[in-house]
């Protein structure tokens, strides 16, 4: 069967390299890109349009106009944006995601990704190998949005069929695109920082674990799961995906092996420990490697590597970027970006 895709909120950190991913499996022509705002470049033969998933009569002439077969929704304000504008995170994130799963049952999309994030679980939750059925009581707006999609979206596949699917991502790690918002930033920047000054200073604190996960992992989990037989997911809600935990403290021991003069230092009081501290320190999927076969790639020191060695080697564009985030006010200071994407 041919697909159409739509990615929304494709400019993001997860969106801009799933589209490319996506461009590669099925052709440019048949990937249409979307977000609020366009984005810094458009290759030849890439398909973009301007849409807000808020504005519903908008989306649905975007449907109408390219009769999606799947759809990826990856618009939404992550965790520390959240924490600044609650109301606005929650409208953003609830809304857009009803806005289009009403549209794909009444237009008949059957195909949906939509993700949640380590973010559902909370402060009751188990911390070690945080299984996928256990107390969840999030406490970040972002979390809260998260957990309500999560069983909106099990409602919607019970109740009209639709085929969502979805994985509860831990924190990402990419060179290309930088995160926007989120508490696991730190893990990005440090990468960025280290090559640019040598030096960095964590708003985490030194033993805070998380998981996290390299990008390229991240971008084959979901199309292996979007590519998993409909009849062997048990999980209509979201998957538990490990990734790899680690604390500020051994990525920055695992950066000192390729950078031995990097200095890491960390600093008090920022909001997003807290947010951290109610988050699981590590998580078990053995949901996804049964149904789906999921195996993670990289590993800490994989990662390292290959992020060190791609922000050498494309010196330009992280450059760029990271001019741009100063003139955004985006780097690890206490103004976070205002309107990101997952
Ligand atoms: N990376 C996200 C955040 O930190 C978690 O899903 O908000």
């Amino acid at each position: 069967m041919k697909e159409t895709i739509i990615i929304l909120g494709a400019n993001g950190q997860i969106g801009s390299e799933l589209a490319l991913a996506l461009r590669n499996k099925f052709g440019k022509e048949n990937v249409i890109t979307s977000d609020i705002r366009p984005p810094q470049q458009l290759e030849e033969g890439d398909i973009f349009e301007t849409a807000n998933v808020l504005d519903k009569n908008l989306l649905k002439e975007l449907f109408l106009k390219y009769k999606p077969t799947q759809i990826y929704l990856l618009a939404a304000m992550l965790s520390a944006t959240g924490e600044q504008y609650p109301q606005k995170a929650w409208d953003l994130n609830m809304n857009g995601l009803l806005n289009v799963l009403d549209l794909a049952v009444e237009l008949g999309i059957k195909k949906i990704f939509w993700p949640s994030s380590i973010a559902v679980f909370g402060p009751h939750s188990p911390k070690i190998d945080t299984p996928q059925y256990c107390v969840m009581d999030p406490n970040s707006i972002y979390g809260i949005s998260k957990l309500s999609g999560e069983r909106l979206v099990e409602y919607y596949h019970a109740k009209y069929g639709l085929d969502i699917r979805s994985i509860r991502y831990p924190g990402i790690i990419s060179w290309k695109t930088a995160p926007g918002g989120g508490t696991t930033d730190y893990a990005v920047h440090i990468f960025f920082e280290a090559l640019a000054k040598g030096a960095y200073t964590s708003f985490l604190s030194e033993n805070t674990a998380l998981p996290m996960m390299y990008m390229d992992d991240a971008v084959r989990a979901t199309i292996e799961l979007m590519d998993a037989p409909a009849e062997n997911l048990t999980i209509r809600s979201s998957y538990n995906l490990a990734g790899i935990s680690f604390t500020p403290t051994e990525i920055a021991q695992e950066i000192k092996k390729i950078l031995p003069n990097f200095d890491m230092s960390y600093a008090d009081g920022d909001p997003r420990q807290a947010i951290a501290d109610s988050w699981p320190k590590s998580i078990n999927d053995e949901y996804a490697q049964k149904d789906w076969n999921w195996k993670l790639e990289y590993n800490l020191e994989d990662l390292t590597r290959e992020m060190i060695e791609n922000l050498k080697t494309n010196k330009q564009q992280w450059v760029e970027l990271l001019n741009l985030e100063r003139k955004e006010n985006l780097s690890a200071g206490p103004k976070w970006r205002s309107n990101s994407h997952v």
